[in-house]
């Protein structure tokens, strides 16, 4: 059951990824999430989206509902991924309309949805369609350049039944930093039909008033840097994705991605600069 208010892991690609949900799973729950998006699936044509790591743990992660997320802008190729997923037991899925980077977005995938709004009603139609109602969520940013874009996108959204629509209250072309535009969430929100959750520099105790709950991402993350018993965590996740990959290059890679988090971290300043040039496994256990 979806509770009254929601807390939701924001995808991070590269970060919270299937291995860190399984490992890191009794400290998102400890924080009070409920519900996980998974970085982004492609629904390319013939892309078995049951073929992806994202899909692997099933729906119900230690005890967190998973819900896959999907970028794109073929309707057909996101049809055939949503059957393929609901097949094997997810109940609910998500479509990116939110990734910021120009290579994505001037190809109208993520954020450059919000730019064919024709295309997105194909998509949005497609997913309620094929998830049912009330099962299929959008991830959007306010808009690319103007914070009013999805403002003016929202009569056509409200059309259907949509899970929620979660906002990341930012433009594409401020990417992740600048401030949050409150002000523009807020005028999404007050035409909404929709449930609408926040995103966007939030921490996980955060309530937000109007809204059905928040995605939280870097905050949560940042958290984590500074728990006594990190590094027994780092341990379990460097082994779990030790036994997933292949060689050591890229469980370092992997590290290192979590490590960045945590560089303006007093307890980390210093540990990171050594950290980032460990060449292996062993010259990062060392920093
Ligand atoms: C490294 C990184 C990877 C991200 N990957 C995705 C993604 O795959 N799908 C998505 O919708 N958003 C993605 N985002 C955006 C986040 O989900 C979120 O909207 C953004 O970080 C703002 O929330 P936060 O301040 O709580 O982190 C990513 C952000 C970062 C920094």
């Amino acid at each position: 059951m979806t509770p009254a208010y929601q807390l939701i892991l924001a995808p991070l690609r590269g970060v919270t990824i299937r291995t860190f949900r399984a490992v890191f799973a009794p400290l998102i729950r400890g924080a009070g999430f409920t519900e996980a998006v998974t970085p982004f699936i492609t629904a390319a044509p013939g892309y078995d989206p049951l073929k992806d790591r994202e899909t692997a743990g099933g729906p119900g992660e230690g005890g967190i509902l998973v819900t896959p997320q999907f970028i794109g802008k073929d309707p057909k190729a996101l049809r055939h991924c949503l059957e393929r997923v609901k097949a094997a037991g997810f109940s609910t899925a998500d479509l990116n309309c939110g990734c910021p980077f120009p290579m994505v977005r001037n190809k109208g995938r993520g954020s450059g949805l919000l730019r064919t709004p024709d295309v997105l009603v194909r998509m949005v139609e497609t997913g309620c369609e094929v998830m049912g109602d009330g099962n299929f969520s959008v991830k959007a940013r306010l808009g690319i350049d103007s914070p009013g874009e999805l403002l003016s996108l929202m009569p056509i959204l409200n059309g259907y039944p949509l899970r929620f629509l979660a906002v990341h209250a930012r433009t594409a072309r401020q990417m992740y930093e600048g401030e949050c535009d409150r002000g523009a969430f807020d005028e999404v929100l007050a035409v909404a039909r929709m449930k609408v959750v926040f995103n966007g520099d939030a921490r996980t105790g955060e309530r937000i008033a109007g809204v059905a709950g928040v995605m939280v991402g870097r905050s949560f993350i940042r958290a984590l840097g500074e728990r006594v018993d990190i590094e027994e965590w780092l341990g379990k996740y460097a082994e779990a994705s030790a036994r997933e990959l292949c060689g050591e290059r890229p469980v370092l890679g992997r590290l290192k991605e979590l490590l960045s988090y945590w560089k303006d971290l007093p307890a980390w300043r210093r540990r990171w600069q050594v950290a980032k040039l460990a060449r292996n496994l062993r010259e990062l256990q060392i920093a």
